[in-house]
């Protein structure tokens, strides 16, 4: 058990946590006897233990004293966390009319108790009270202790409230006060739920989100006496409640109709597997063992040698799918009786063996109690008259006995165990006569008196022809093990052939949804509930529709996670010790594996502390060990918890989170960090150290680009990026027309210097004649520099051709304009002393790039920590001799400049930041250029390009040149516009676009842009 306060472990029998203090029972309000916690009532005097008086004292309520078992306040009170949660809101109708006529006080007396049923309500299902108002509440579902069935929960809650309302005004009717009736409204969505202190060590939690305006507006539409629910909860929801379509409606603060339905009644399908089946299953796959080890359990208690057999698996696995499938078998054998726990049900005293009852006795629902109890005597006294005995314990249990009951013996407790006992005699009595199968499901959730039971049945089993059949997930602990006739079978989650046939029986075999399909087992890791609620959140959004045959109505790069299966995973994640769940949450941030030196930076902790909590976290099954980087480390079990975990941190938390990452494995793996640069560019690129992001990120760009051009040469450049344009250029085909012109062409004689403005120019196939054409180069190191190390002031010096060079003929003389104003010329022997006085290092100007030349970039770039400046090959599939970076022609369009400035109006979204070739003038969409990608265009009557790749943007545009000032909000506008997929080169900031030459010609400004096909 752990402390109710701090969160600790209490040893078992322990009154008090040794590490804070704290009681850990309750108190009677009444007659100030101790309980255990969980408990309701007082078992000396009966009072509900700590009911509230008044809701902002929820700290003294049952609800709230259960609460901290799972809540870790300290923890949230630091951060906060994303939570997807149902809110619930109620308020009396018509209060003013109620009250008008009344003293304050009769008003009072009228309208709270009013309001205390509607809380009784909340907290009946666990639900946390976060405001009342004079005549409402508001409360929420799912935080802040997580319940992956809070929309269920609101509902209950909300149908209890309505029932008891009516109960309450059929009484103050008749003392002739006017009637008084409810509204309720009720929504699930994602909330940050923020810890309030509110002193006396009491915290206060609030949900802050747009979800929570819709709960309040939906209570306002609910028709009197009703609830209201959105079209979220319809979807979690539907089948546990009828809902009535009340169609779409405007609601104020939402631009968009909303559909709001009305919800009637509680539904048929209490379990999941009763919805699953409502809804139709999905065909069964895979389970031959597991369906063979129930055969066996089967006919070995037919033969008299009673079983115990338990299905354990995690949520969504197929433990009922897979009862429910033998079940041909296990009737044919026996008398079969099947009950189960349910989530809220834990405090409800022997529901699931209540339950169980009514089906052994055929009771049904309209049975009043004088045929209930007939029905119970008789069956009993059917099955054997030495059974008379029991007859009061089992009325009793079920609530038929009458007070006075003089058979029940002995005090309370007594009672209870007379009961246990009486019941299990009864069962093996009645597999006497026939084999009998009892099937407990969801043992997780079970209540201490059915538990209880349980272990006296099991007990008797092993002679009798009894198969208990029970299913749990991995939490529940139980002492069967040693029972020699005890089974457990182990259920995992789906193969992957087993999956994919799962999916292909659902989707077809249509050959457009295999990636897809990949995609959904990979996420959902095989778990058949994960996959089915991804299926159908894909129909419902649209994105999959059927017509003939299945198919994708759009592209999908990912997928989001169905409501449904996120709140399973969000409940199994919070019900972790704090600690083990925010490094949990620390290693959703790094990744799905992880090596332990770096968990070990990343947390901070000392290894002792660290491996404790791991194996927590190991045994829970969120993570396996594994080896990554040829260290021991750990991997996530699931993808799709590593989603959820990192989803409930706070967007500010994850950019903490990301830096520290980050510099972490700088720290870490100091002597491979080329390794890392995809990865650190990642998590910077994540933080608020965006800068540091950005050269992470176009250097890792720039590696990849290089690596891949060099390997495979430029024609198949194209081939290596997935470029998500194929659809979307066939659309720009009719909308980018030929009114796209030449605005201006621009050359840069020499790397990194400014350009020269051109009227026209001919464009060989190595790009602009004179483009790039030298470089000055480091002597000593054979490095040039981009304009980000020793050579920013480059962009200051203005290079100019003294005439026009022609391609194929020698190179005509430079002259180079100093940024004092001074010109030099390439035709003087002192020019390059010139440059490197300037630069402070002896740089020798080249004409044509030699083999082995590296650039260099800013010691920066690698992160701070880094001593060494980097380097790689230039040009690595540059033609031969320029001195290109990665392309040879570089276009970018108007309106791409155009927006930018639009969204950052304080930067210059100067041309000369982004020292393109030729820029388009275009009054298409911004980033229109992305859409070019792959595709053939004609300019002028000569040129003809290939667009192969978006131009990926570094640091060099927010530098200062001339009068514009360095500015990093320009490379911030472009991540944030336009962040491109350059597949295997990694997510890329973008603007332009780079092309081949496939038709040489000349080009003048105004010639106009063509689609060639
Ligand atoms: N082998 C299978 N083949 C096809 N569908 C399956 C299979 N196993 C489970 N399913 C489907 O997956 C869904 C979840 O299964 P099920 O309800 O049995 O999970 P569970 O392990 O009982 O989960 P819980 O712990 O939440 O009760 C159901 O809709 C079920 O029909
Ligand atoms: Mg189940």
């Amino acid at each position: 058990m752990n402390c109710i306060q701090c969160n600790l472990e209490v040893k078992d029998g322990k009154r008090f946590c040794s590490e804070c203090g704290a009681p850990q029972f309750l108190l009677c309000p009444a007659c100030n006897s101790q309980s255990p916690l969980g408990k309701s009532f007082c078992s000396d005097c009966g009072t509900a233990i700590g009911a509230p008086h008044t809701p902002s004292k929820q700290a003294d309520s049952k609800n709230i004293e259960k609460k901290p078992a799972a809540i870790d306040e300290t923890k949230e009170i630091n951060s906060g966390e994303r939570k997807v949660i149902t809110v619930l809101f109620a308020d009396i109708k018509g209060s003013m009319e109620l009250i008008e006529h009344l003293d304050p006080e009769d008003a009072r007396a009228l309208v709270e108790p009013a309001l205390q049923l509607m809380i009784d309500a909340v907290l009946h299902y666990d639900g946390y009270v976060v405001q009342t108002t004079g005549d409402g509440i508001f409360a929420m579902f799912g935080a802040p202790v997580v319940h992956e069935d809070h929309a269920h929960r609101a509902l209950y809650a909300a149908l209890r409230m309505q029932s008891k309302l009516k109960e309450y005004s059929a009484r103050i009717c008749a003392e002739g006060y006017q009637p008084i009736q409810g509204r309720v409204g009720v929504h699930t969505g994602e909330v940050v739920v923020r810890p309030l202190r509110i002193g006396n060590g009491q915290v206060e939690y609030t949900p802050i989100g747009h979800s929570t305006s819709l709960g309040a507006r939906l209570q306002t539409l609910a028709p009197v006496g009703s609830i209201a629910a959105s079209e979220a909860i319809r979807q979690l929801c539907e089948g546990s409640c009828e809902f009535n379509d009340l169609g779409l409606t405007k609601v104020k603060g939402v631009t968009e109709l909303v559909k709001v339905y009305e919800v009637t009644g509680m539904g048929k399908q209490r379990t999941r597997m009763q919805r699953s089946a409502g809804q139709g299953f999905s065909k069964f796959v895979g389970r031959a063992r597991e369906l063979d080890a129930i055969k066996t359990a089967v006919a070995l208690a037919q033969a008299g040698s009673g079983q115990v057999l338990a299905i354990v698996a995690e949520a969504g696995t197929g433990k009922s799918r897979l009862i429910f499938e033998a079940m041909a078998d296990i009737r044919a054998a026996a008398n079969v009786l099947e009950t189960s726990s349910v989530s809220h049900g834990k405090t409800s005293y022997c529901l699931p063996l209540i339950e169980l009852l009514h089906l052994y006795f055929a009771i049904e629902a309209q049975d009043d109690e004088y045929k209930r109890r007939e029905k119970v005597i008789n069956k009993i006294a059917d099955l054997d008259p030495k059974l008379v005995d029991i007859h009061a314990y089992v009325l009793n249990l079920l609530n038929l006995g009458s007070s006075d009951d003089t058979l029940l013996e002995g005090d309370e407790r007594t009672q209870e165990l007379r009961t246990w006992e009486g019941i299990k005699r009864l069962f093996v009595r009645e597999s006497v006569n026939r084999p009998l199968t009892l099937i407990f499901e969801d043992l997780h959730w079970i209540d201490d008196q059915t538990q209880e039971f349980l272990n006296v049945l099991t007990d008797a089993i092993g002679t009798a022809r009894i198969l208990l059949i029970v299913n749990y997930r991995a939490e529940y602990v139980h002492q069967w093990g040693n029972k020699s006739y005890f089974t457990q079978i182990r259920l995992d989650p789906l193969g992957q052939s087993t999956a994919t046939e799962m999916l292909g029986a659902m989707l077809g075999s249509n050959e457009q949804l295999s990636d897809l399909k990949r995609l959904i087992v990979e996420k959902s890791s095989g778990t058949p509930f994960f996959m089915e609620e991804m299926v159908k959140a894909l129909f419902d959004d649209g994105t999959l529709a059927r017509d003939g045959k299945v198919i994708l109505t759009k592209k999908l790069d990912e997928l989001d996670i169905p409501s449904s299966v996120q709140a399973i995973l969000a409940a199994r994640i919070d019900r972790l010790p704090s600690q083990a769940k925010e490094i949990l949450q620390t290693l959703a941030v790094i990744g799905r594996e992880f090596p332990m030196p770096l968990i070990l930076s990343v947390t901070g902790l000392s290894q002792d502390k660290l491996e404790k909590q791991l194996k927590e976290l190991q045994l829970g099954e969120f993570i396996y060990e594994t080896t990554v980087f040829g260290e021991k480390g750990y991997i996530f079990k699931s993808a799709l918890t590593q989603d959820v975990a990192y989803n409930t941190l706070l967007v500010e938390r994850r950019k903490i989170l990301h830096e520290r990452i980050g510099a972490s494995i700088e720290a870490v793996f100091l002597s491979s960090i080329d390794d890392h640069i995809a990865v650190l560019a990642y998590h910077y690129g994540r933080s608020n150290n965006i800068d540091l992001g950005m050269q992470y990120l176009t250097h890792s760009g720039r590696q990849k680009l290089m690596e891949a051009r060099k390997s495979s040469g430029l024609g198949s450049l194209h081939a290596l990026i997935k470029s998500e344009n194929t659809e979307f250029a066939s659309d720009v085909r009719t909308t980018v027309s030929t009114i796209d012109s030449v605005e201006s062409i621009w050359r840069y004689p020499v790397k990194s210097m400014a350009g020269e403005k051109l009227a026209s120019v001919f464009v060989s196939d190595k790009g602009i004649v004179g483009d790039r054409v030298y470089a000055f180069v480091d002597e000593e190191s054979n490095r040039t520099a981009v304009v980000r190390k020793w050579a920013d002031n480059f962009l200051n010096y203005h290079p100019h051709f003294v005439s026009e060079p022609k391609a194929g003929s020698e190179i005509p003389t430079l002259q180079i304009v100093m940024p004092s104003g001074e010109t030099i010329t390439t035709s003087n022997s002192d020019v390059e002393e010139r440059i490197s006085t300037a630069f402070a290092r002896k740089l020798k100007l080249l004409a044509t790039a030699p083999p082995g030349l590296l650039i260099e970039v800013p010691k920066g770039t690698l992160g701070g920590s880094l001593s060494e400046v980097t380097e790689f090959p230039l040009g690595g599939g540059a033609p031969a001799g320029a001195f290109f970076d990665y392309g040879c022609l570089h276009l970018i369009a108007s309106s791409t400049l155009d927006h930018l400035q639009k969204v950052y109006p304080k930067g210059r979204f100067d041309v000369r930041r982004f020292r393109p070739n030729i820029v388009i003038q275009s009054d298409a969409a911004a980033f229109i250029e992305n859409s070019w990608v792959g595709r053939t265009i004609a300019i002028g009557n000569e040129l003809v390009l290939r667009v192969s790749i978006p131009c990926p943007r570094c640091i060099s545009v927010t530098l200062a040149q001339d009068d514009l000032p360095r500015d990093p909000g320009i490379l911030r506008a472009i991540a944030e516009q336009n962040m491109c997929d350059l597949g295997d080169f990694g997510n890329l900031p973008c603007a332009g676009v780079y092309a081949e030459v496939i038709h040489a010609g000349k080009i003048q400004c105004g010639d106009t842009l063509r689609f060639v096909e």
